[in-house]
């Protein structure tokens, strides 16, 4: 049995994909363990009590400086000791300790085809501002692991959307959502719970 821990700060849709498919089946031999959150007023945490899976909040307001809150989070992942961090609307950066800790057991939902629209600065809604200020016809969502970098970890799934006309950042990020982001995390959730991801050097391999 895989024991996830999914770290969120928003509305939590992509935990509720993640509840709903370990709930009808579609993601086998998966339990989440625990939801953390770093923001107290997160939608996300009354999905988790809704679910009656345990929640945390630890925010980095809560400590005097980031290597406090640091070590806290880790202390507090480790404790919990998941096989698989699920990283789904966390918009806090993952301390390097953490990464070390957990090699190619971090993954992140990133709202757009990677390495399009990535990296620092693009994050939730400003993702779809810059896609559509580009003007791309096509954007998407990337699953993948987490490195040391922002967005740059070997890359697990994707799922391409098509932009429309008249679309705005919100319609985009509501039809990525829809369309790619509830439907590869928890597809990425269940491959590696069922052992059918292998990475060799940055390339990630699904096996039968
Ligand atoms: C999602 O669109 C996710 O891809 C994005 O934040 C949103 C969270 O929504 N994540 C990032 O931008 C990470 N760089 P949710 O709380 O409803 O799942």
């Amino acid at each position: 049995m895989l024991k996830i821990v999914v770290c969120v700060s928003g509305g939590g849709t992509n935990l509720q994909a993640i509840i709903d498919r370990i709930a009808d089946k579609t993601i086998t031999n998966t339990e989440i363990a625990a939801v953390i959150s770093n923001n107290q007023g997160a939608y996300a945490l009354e999905r988790a009590k809704n679910a009656g899976i345990p929640s945390y909040c630890i925010s980095p307001k809560e400590y005097e400086s980031r290597e406090l809150f640091n070590k806290a989070f880790v202390e507090k992942m480790m404790a919990l000791a998941p096989d698989l961090i699920v990283l789904a609307g966390f918009l806090v950066t993952i301390p390097p300790e953490m990464i070390q800790k957990f090699p190619f057991r971090i993954i992140n939902i990133h709202p757009s085809l990677i390495p399009s629209f990535c990296g620092v600065g693009y994050y939730g809604l400003k993702v779809h501002e810059g896609a559509l200020a580009r003007g791309v016809k096509v954007t998407g969502a990337t699953v993948h692991f987490v490195d040391e970098g922002t967005d740059t970890g070997p890359i697990i799934l994707q799922k391409a959307v098509a932009v429309k006309e008249g679309d705005t950042p919100k319609t985009l990020q509501q039809r990525v959502m829809e369309e790619a982001e509830w439907v590869i995390l928890p597809k990425a959730i269940n491959l590696i719970a069922n052992n059918r991801i292998t990475v060799k050097d940055k390339a990630v391999h699904v096996t039968e």
